[in-house]
Formats: structure tokens, C-alpha cells, sequence
């Protein structure tokens, strides 16, 4: 078995959609799921493709409330190749009968092979092979060679290759009832004989993609000049191609996409780029030998060079090749961010949380221009952050929880429970520990990279500003004379208010408590550490006086910290939550991954019990080496010691129903040294979670970036 290569030797409906994120094809600029040629949107099948950074934004009325949702775009289907014999039906292909079927994902060469033996009602017998790529060394290119072999007929076909621009964002049953109608048809052309152009324009963010598609067939090794007929609707484009085929003879087709946007640099208009650069593609084979040498490369720099060749072995690659699918060395320069479900499907709408802070380790060791790079998307937005926080009554700048296009919080404020139908407020919003993320980020890459000119430059004002925002958002308590960050919400989604309150929020979450005073202990130390000019300048550029600077020396020292029976609390009263019945759980309802669903499907509410979605507290332990939380807890006046640690990771393990797929690979990582076998388990549970789409349904919405990329690190 090559390890490389990721087989699926059957054809079952039910894992289509799943297969699809997993076969995905990307180069960091674009992404294109791998649906079939002939498939189009339905139950089970989801072609899309999306630019990264491609976002639009959309109203829509529902159950009474003005609700706005700024989505990845799906992109036109570019993949449309399909036949079917002239006394047959268009839908042919898709309503035969598989006899057999297999798709092969190689991974060291970014290639995606498709083979299927049909069989119609009428006995007529085909295999279909194809071969698509999504070019790793010239991001606007893609091509797919498709092959049709009649094996015991011969007849006349109608060949049809298409760009469609009728899609929508349709790719999340939760979401359905929100708007996703963002592509105009702005023209559709025929460029010649062979090849077509389709631009479209999203309609609120007025973002234009131009593509063209050029097809070809070829008998051996000649190329047929068959005319094509063309064929319009108000949003698609079509060639049909008319031609016999002949038993055991193979016909070869050849599809090569461009693809520009208004967003690209070095371009005068996206579709006379798309137009320009169709002319000179050449040949599949061509096309194939740049894109593995570009992979090679990339492997060179990035693969772990795993000598064992276990199933283990293939998915470690599986997650390395979709990181570098979504942020390629092709997004340097670019304005994105890293997207957590990365370009291969529309759950969270393609937007940037946290989840950066599990992703960008692997960046910043193997490609640091690339996690530079994401930094800068969120240098791009401090003015938008700075707006927040003035808007939340507070100083410096309040990255928001979901980010897309423009920095501003784009988290939904109601939100769907699948399992009960009904729509409910969503607080997610007060995770300001996303700013937490953003700060370790800059600093972790900092200190690998030694990149002054990123800290002085960038990552110092953001360090600051953030520092500043925790500053202003923790207040003193007079009573107990320390420090406290009050309404907010962890890493557990669970908790979103004490029991029965009537405000959201919780008040000094440990974990975000801790990484405020992290954040602002290194906000200062960079300012010892700058050239004294930059320092002044940053004062200035601030309006940052030593008297401010001063005032943040206290929090570092008396921050508060709850603490209960000998553990950190997750937040203040959590003691006083009531245990959860598990076993009873597990036996009614089997998975309880999602116990904020079950518990408010039953209008009960995951905020009474002593319950976790996922890592929260224990996310301590995974970022910080004990010996600096335990200065840190020192210098706050508490003590921590080891045994501490471990009862602390124990306790909450047992109250966790990992809810996200995020949690299991950070006690992995934290349980190491108490308990190894048990975090093998749990790390090798991460490592199955998307290939065998452990959370029942959520892979096929998009791969789990956070996950993909600590598994690997
Ligand atoms: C998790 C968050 C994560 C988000 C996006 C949620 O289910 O709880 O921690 O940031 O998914 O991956």
C-alpha cells in the first residue's frame, strides 16, 4: 500500500459528500471539492469551488429577524463533463448503474483519479477514468482529463462541458434557510471553438471571477476538431460535442480552467487575464509534469518523512496535504486569513476564529512566509478591531470571534439547533480569548523566526493595542483587591451565562484570565526589547504614555484566579454547577458530542451542569511549559504545582464530551506524561475524526483545519 494515496474502492451514497471534502483539490488560492464530473448539487452531491478570501454578504429574513450572513462564495461548477448516447437522456450517466467504483487521492502528487464501470438498462457497458488537478504551481490553473471506453457498444454521444453560474451557497442544511444567492452572470462567452468564458459578480461585495474552460478530444493521440454546439441559459454555459464512439475504443477529453479575480495583483481585468492565459496552457500531460514537480518541491520543504507505512502514516500526510492546500506558499502577500473548515465546504462560512492558534505552529516551522502572511490579514484589520472594542466600551483593539472579509464580527447572533428545529440566541461573540490566540501567534512566530521587522513593524502595535484592550476589560475588585475579566465566554461553548441569568457571559474564565496577563507580560516585554526609536514612535503612534504602561504592571501581579477543591475552576462559581448524568446520557442517545443540542431539545441548558464542549482550562496546559504557568501563577500569588496540573487535566477530561473536534488532540497533548496510553488513544481518535467523519456529518461541510494541522505538529 502506498502511503501516499488515500483509496475508496466503493461507491456508497452516504459517504459521497464526505469523500468529497476529503478529495478536495487546492493551491492556497482556490479550492475545488472532489464531486464528480457529471454530479450536480442534491441530497448527496456538492460540487464547489472557492477563492480564498472570496466572501459576500447576504440579508435574510427569518422567523422575524433581519439575520446577515457573509459567506465563502461557492463559485461557479467548472467541473461539469458528462455524456450520454443520443437515445438516452442527459441524466444518463448519473441514473446508471455502478458495477464498480474507485477514487484515488495521490497526495505527493495532488492529483485526484476517478474510475467508475457502468452499466445502463440496456447493458451497454462504459469505464470512465479521469484525472484532475488543481495546479500547484500556477494558482488560476486547474484541469481535469476524463476518458470514456465503451466496452461492448459503440454509438453516437453528446459530450457536454459546461461552466455553470447557477450555483448558490447551499452546501449546510442548517443554513438553508438563510439567503445564498451571491453570483450574478456578468457575461457568458464563447471564445472560439474550444474554449468558454463565464464572469460572474457577487452581489453585495462586488467581487468579479473570470473563468474559461477549454475541451478537447482527442482519439489516440490526435486531437478531433469536432464543432461544438453551444449552449446558453441565463447563468450556464455550454458546449455540447457530438461524435460516435466504437466499442474498446478509448476517447480522451481534456478540460483546462482559468480562473482570475478583481482581487488579483498584476492584472488588468480578470477576464481578459482568464482569456490570455487560456491561450497558452497546452496539453494535460503538460500541465501534470509542472504540478507534481511543484508538489515535490513542496513536500521538500514540509513533509515529516514518516519512514512507517501504517494507515496512521497516510492520514498525517492526508491533514499536511490539506493544510497546504488552503494556505499554500501561493497566499504569501495575499489578504487571507486561515479559514477553519478550510476551502472545502461552507460550514462557519469559511470564517477565521481562533482556530489559527492550532494552525499556525505547523506554518511557522515549515513555511514562516505563509504564517507571516496570515498575520498580516490581521495586522490589515487592527483599525477594524480598534472600532470594536470603542464600540464594546473599551480601549486598544477586540479582534472579533468570527472574522471574513473586513474585520468585523461576522458570529452569528441566532443560531439554528438542528436538532430541535428551532432558532435560539448564539453568544459565541464574547470569546475575546480569540484575541489571546492572536497575541501567542505573533509572539510564538517572533520568537522562532526572529523576525524583527515583523515585530517591530506589525506585531509590536498589535501586541499592544491587545494588550491594551485586556487592560481596559479587566477591572478591580476592591473586596478581594485583585483583578477580574467579567462576562465573557471560554473555550467551551457550553457555558454561555450562569444558570438562569439574564446576560450572557461568564466571569473570569481561568484560561482567559491567565492568557490576558500572558498577553500583557509580553506586550511590555517587547517594549523593553524594541530599538528605543521604534519605541518611541510606537508611544506616539499609540498615544501610549509610560503612565499607561505603568498601569498594566498590576494586573500581572493580582490578576484572580478561581480555584475549587484543589483544581482551577473553569470560571468563578463553577463549583456551585450541578454533575451531569453521563452514563444516563450515553445510554439514551448513544453520541453526546453535542450536549448543548440534546440539553436545550429538551429545554434543558448545558449552563447547569459541570460540562464541557472542549478544552478550556486545560488549553493552559497545552500552550504554556509548566515551569512558566507556574511563574506566572506565583507571580499572581497562587500556588501550582504538578499534582495540581494533573488533577486539573483528570477532572475536566471527565466532565469533557468533546463537541469539537479540537478538544480530543489537546488532552492528547496534555495527558502525555500522566497517562500515555491514554493519550495515544485520544490522539489517534483526532487523527481518525475527519476521514471517518466522527461527528456524524460535519466533515462533508468542510475538513477541520485546527485538528488536521495540531495532529501534525
Ligand atoms: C469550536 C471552536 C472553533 C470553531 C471553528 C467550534 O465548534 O467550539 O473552538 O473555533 O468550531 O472551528
Amino acid at each position: 500500500m502506498n502511503p501516499w494515496v488515500l483509496t475508496f474502492n466503493d461507491f456508497d451514497p452516504k459517504q459521497i459528500g464526505l469523500r468529497e471534502a476529503l478529495c478536495t483539490l487546492g493551491n492556497g488560492y482556490f479550492a475545488t471539492r472532489g464531486a464528480l464530473e457529471e454530479s450536480l448539487a442534491d441530497a448527496y452531491h456538492y460540487p464547489g469551488t472557492y477563492l480564498a478570501g472570496g466572501y459576500n454578504k447576504l440579508t435574510t429574513t427569518v422567523a422575524g429577524r433581519t439575520l446577515i450572513n457573509e459567506d465563502l462564495v461557492n463559485l461557479p461548477n467548472w467541473l461539469v463533463v458528462s455524456f450520454y448516447p443520443i437515445d438516452s437522456q442527459p441524466n444518463w450517466l448519473l441514473s446508471a448503474k455502478r458495477l464498480e467504483h474507485k477514487l484515488e487521492l495521490n497526495m505527493y502528487q495532488g492529483l485526484l483519479k476517478r474510475s467508475s464501470h457502468i452499466i445502463d438498462a440496456r447493458g451497454r457497458e462504459t469505464i470512465i477514468t479521469s484525472r484532475r488537478i488543481v495546479h500547484m504551481a500556477n494558482p488560476h490553473l486547474a484541469a481535469i482529463e476524463y476518458i470514456i471506453k465503451p466496452l461492448n457498444w459503440s454509438g453516437e454521444i453528446n459530450l457536454i462541458s459546461s461552466l455553470d453560474g447557477s450555483v448558490t451557497n447551499q452546501g449546510v442544511a442548517r443554513y438553508s434557510q438563510l439567503n445564498g444567492k451571491h453570483l450574478e452572470v456578468l457575461n457568458r462567452i464563447q471564445i472560439n471553438n474550444d474554449t468558454l468564458g463565464l464572469c460572474v459578480q457577487t452581489n453585495q461585495s462586488h467581487l468579479q471571477v473570470a473563468l474559461t474552460a477549454r475541451t478537447q478530444i482527442f482519439a489516440t493521440y490526435n486531437c478531433l476538431a469536432i464543432p461544438a454546439k453551444i449552449q446558453t441559459t441565463q447563468e450556464t454555459i455550454s458546449q455540447i460535442f457530438n461524435f460516435t464512439i466504437s466499442a474498446g475504443q478509448p476517447i480522451t477529453i481534456e478540460k483546462i480552467l482559468t480562473l482570475y479575480s478583481s482581487r488579483d495583483f498584476a492584472i488588468s481585468e480578470c477576464q481578459i487575464e482568464a482569456k490570455t492565459a487560456s491561450q497558452e496552457t497546452g496539453r494535460f500531460k503538460n500541465l501534470l509534469k509542472t504540478h507534481r514537480l511543484a508538489w515535490k518541491h513542496v513536500w521538500q520543504h514540509c513533509d515529516i518523512n514518516l519512514t512507517s507505512k501504517s494507515p496512521e502514516s497516510t492520514i498525517v500526510r492526508l491533514h499536511t496535504f490539506h493544510l497546504l492546500q488552503t494556505l499554500s506558499p501561493h497566499i504569501i502577500g495575499l489578504d487571507v486569513g486561515a479559514p477553519a473548515r478550510g476551502l472545502h465546504g461552507e460550514a462557519y462560512r469559511g470564517h477565521i476564529f481562533w482556530d489559527e492558534l492550532f494552525i499556525l505552529p505547523f506554518l511557522t516551522h515549515y513555511l514562516p512566509a505563509v504564517s507571516r502572511s496570515l498575520l498580516l490579514y490581521r495586522y490589515r484589520r487592527l483599525n477594524a478591531a480598534r472600532r470594536l472594542a470603542k464600540q464594546a466600551g473599551y480601549a486598544g483593539a477586540m479582534f472579533p470571534w468570527q472574522s471574513a472579509s473586513n474585520g468585523e464580527e461576522v458570529s452569528q447572533r441566532w443560531h439554528l439547533n438542528p436538532r430541535s428545529n428551532t432558532w435560539g440566541p448564539d453568544y459565541s461573540f464574547l470569546q475575546r480569548h480569540v484575541n489571546a490566540a492572536i497575541a501567542y501567534n505573533i509572539w510564538h512566530y517572533y520568537q522562532h523566526t526572529l523576525d524583527e521587522e515583523f515585530l517591530s513593524g506589525y506585531g509590536a502595535e498589535m501586541l499592544l493595542e491587545i494588550a491594551r484592550f485586556w487592560a481596559s476589560l479587566a477591572t478591580f475588585n476592591t473586596t478581594i483587591q485583585r483583578y477580574e475579566i467579567k462576562g465573557v465566554m471560554g473555550p467551551d461553548e457550553y457555558h454561555e451565562c450562569y444558570p438562569n441569568a439574564n446576560k450572557p457571559g461568564l466571569n473570569n474564565n481561568a484560561y482567559t484570565n491567565v492568557m490576558a496577563v500572558w498577553v500583557i507580560e509580553r506586550a511590555l516585554q517587547t517594549i523593553k526589547s524594541l530599538p528605543s526609536r521604534r519605541v518611541i514612535e510606537l508611544k506616539e503612534l499609540l498615544k501610549l504614555s509610560d503612565q499607561e504602561l505603568a498601569s498594566w504592571e498590576p494586573i500581572t501581579q493580582r490578576m484572580f484566579i478561581p480555584f475549587h477543591a484543589g483544581i482551577i475552576s473553569q470560571f468563578q462559581g463553577y463549583e456551585r454547577l450541578k454533575e451531569f448524568a453521563w452514563q444516563a446520557y450515553q445510554t439514551q442517545y448513544g453520541n453526546i458530542e453535542r450536549l448543548d443540542r440534546i440539553l436545550k431539545n429538551e429545554k434543558d441548558s448545558p449552563d447547569h451542569y459541570k460540562i464541557a464542549k472542549q478544552a478550556d482550562v486545560v488549553m493552559l496546559f497545552y500552550l504554556l511549559p509548566t515551569m512558566e504557568l507556574q511563574r506566572l501563577f506565583k507571580q499572581l500569588g497562587y500556588t501550582l504545582t504538578e499534582k495540581m496540573i494533573q488533577h486539573t487535566i483528570e477532572y475536566y477530561l471527565q466532565r469533557t464530551s468533546h463537541g469539537s473536534t479540537l478538544s480530543k488532540v489537546i488532552f492528547a497533548k496534555v495527558l502525555t506524561p500522566y497517562k500515555p496510553e491514554l493519550a495515544r488513544e485520544l490522539y489517534l481518535q483526532a487523527l481518525y475524526s475527519d476521514l471517518h467523519d466522527t461527528q456524524q456529518g460535519t466533515t462533508r461541510e468542510g475538513i477541520h483545519l485546527g485538528v488536521m494541522a495540531s495532529t501534525i505538529i
